[in-house]
């Protein structure tokens, strides 16, 4: 027997509940349920440190939609420039497949999943954690809004998907992040304070039906029950670490009010009126108020601030984002470890302090080693004075940001990105490495053809004409196609040009 998939009436009587929001917001109960039925838009977003939204689109366009196809037309409301251009693609299309993601162009992430970081107001400087993070779309969002600069902590529960995240933030050539592995509502006070906090629970995750309906037969409110103390800790730890004047957003992926605005409501009045919510609006989406009566519950009128979005309204999943700003000056953390502040998570007991910071340094064998890496691709010298190169383990080194300074506790996972590694001979850069330094590498290059691509991408052995490697002898070299780098490779003396790229990496696997 097939398995079963769930209809509109499963639907309607798993989310019935709701259907009373619908006389006040969110009119259309039939149009919600159709929605729901529809496949979901694929969304991507260009990777500003690669190339600009026009030249995605490009390349999109030539490369990966059927000929005739309109070219993919920006999201109209994504209109940050330091956040990359953001396109909606056909239901279905599998970025993840194509090389220019693999080569750490694009990512894919919802269209609503990322409005959050857009609410957070980040600017270069500020010192930014996100507790809930996995598997990393969002904590990409901010480090690119950060300018790629200074102290990103990314956070999860679960070190599975912390290594995603990591491998999302290698692909992007995301160097001013640091992981880190705790139960959010009990992070570390020890960490300091931070300028923004993005909280983006766990939760009953009914807004992405349409990307899994079979997700319909485990709602229900116990569902959402399970899912309240969490929430309830992450948020309020997340106002614990928030310094004055700083920002906290709290989103979800839910329609369930319990998990939405009753846990913001629950988390203002135990901070005692240190927060208020901001309003939002987004100019391009539609989007409705935040629910403020709810199963006999009145709830403040200020929750009306927080901001819904229905799949029907704007044709995509369901969300709920709430900005909560702290009162106090809004002086911003400066990113000196000297003299960051810390209350130690106390909002009353304002103690400034030093934040310990990790140290984060190489051996000093290690010089020579970088000096041989930059020496066999030509990379220019002055390429290291915006990194931190740091060993972590045995395995090779890392470069962060040079102005990145996790905190010493909680202890980070890893600290920027994984370039070199040195426990094999000859050491090698990786993938990531490779997507980052290579365009300013000036030597060691093998440009392909789009079928040599494939190969390359499916780690398949192949050999190149001699012309394309005219200007490699036998070593690791840098695979390229139309300019953008895509990885590592050995040219053996025989002429067989052996592929290095991971095979688990990011779920690319064809171009
Ligand atoms: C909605 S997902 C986050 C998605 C992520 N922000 C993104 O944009 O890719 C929620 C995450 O919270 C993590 N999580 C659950 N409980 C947690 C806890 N107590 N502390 C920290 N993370 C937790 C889960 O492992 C999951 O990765």
């Amino acid at each position: 027997m097939g398995r079963y998939t769930p209809g509109r009436a499963d639907l309607e009587a798993a989310l019935d509940r709701y259907r009373v929001l619908f006389d006040d917001i969110a009119a259309d109960w039939d149009g919600f349920l159709d929605a729901l039925l529809r496949p979901l838009p694929t969304c991507v977003w260009s990777n500003p440190l690669r190339l600009d939204g026009e030249g995605l689109a490009a390349l999109i366009a030539d490369e990966s939609l059927p000929p005739g196809h309109a070219a993919p037309q920006p999201i109209g409301w994504r209109s940050d420039s330091a956040l990359g251009m953001a396109f909606r693609l056909p239901p279905g299309f599998k970025a993840g497949q194509h090389w220019w993601y693999c080569a750490g162009l694009a990512h894919a992430q919802e269209e609503v999943s990322q409005l959050p970081v857009t609410l957070m107001d980040l600017a270069p400087g500020q010192r930014v954690l996100d507790l809930c993070a996995a598997p990393g779309g969002k904590t990409a969002q901010i480090a690119l809004a950060l300018g790629n600069r200074g102290t990103l902590l990314a956070n999860d529960f679960s070190p599975e998907r912390i290594a995603a995240l990591q491998g999302n933030l290698d692909r992007l050539g995301i160097v001013n992040c640091s992981t880190t592995w705790c139960d959010g509502g009990n992070y570390p006070a020890a960490a300091g304070q931070f300028d923004r906090i993005l909280v983006d629970a766990p939760c009953s995750s009914e807004g992405t039906l349409r990307r899994n309906r079979s997700l319909v037969v485990k709602l229900g409110e116990d569902r959402s029950e399970r899912m309240l103390r969490r929430q309830r800790t992450l948020l309020r730890k997340a106002l614990q670490l928030c310094r004055p004047g700083g920002r906290v957003v709290y989103s979800t992926c839910t329609f369930a009010p319990e998990e939405n605005e009753c846990i913001v409501a629950e988390a203002l009045e135990a901070a005692g009126g240190r927060f208020r919510l901001l309003p939002i609006r987004v100019e391009g989406l539609t989007t409705s108020p935040g629910v403020t009566r709810w199963q006999g519950r009145t709830l403040d009128p200020s929750l009306a601030r927080c901001l819904r979005l229905w799949p029907h309204v704007n044709d995509t999943g369901g969300f709920f984002v709430a900005v909560l700003e702290k009162e106090g000056a809004g002086d911003g953390i400066t990113e000196s470890g000297a003299d960051i502040e810390s209350q130690r998570g106390s909002q009353r007991g304002s103690q400034a302090g030093a934040v310990p910071v990790a140290d984060l340094q190489p051996d000093v064998d290690d010089d020579r080693g970088l000096a041989l890496l930059a020496e066999h691709y030509g990379l220019p010298e002055r390429l290291w004075a915006q990194y931190r190169v740091h060993r972590q383990t045995r395995r090779g080194l890392h470069l962060a940001a040079a102005d990145h300074l996790p905190p010493a506790v909680p202890k980070a996972q890893g600290s920027g990105l994984f370039f070199h590694r040195t426990n094999i001979r000859p050491p090698k850069l990786t993938t990531g490495g490779a997507l980052l330094l290579g365009a300013s590498a000036t030597r060691r290059f093998i440009d392909v053809d789009a079928d040599q691509r494939d190969a390359y991408l499916r780690r398949q052995p192949q050999t190149p004409n001699p012309a394309q490697v005219r200007d490699c002898r036998p070593g690791h070299v840098l695979v390229r196609y139309r300019g953008f780098v895509l990885g590592v490779a050995v040219l053996h003396r025989s002429g067989t040009l052996e592929s290095l790229f991971p095979s688990r990496w990011s779920g690319c696997t064809a171009g």
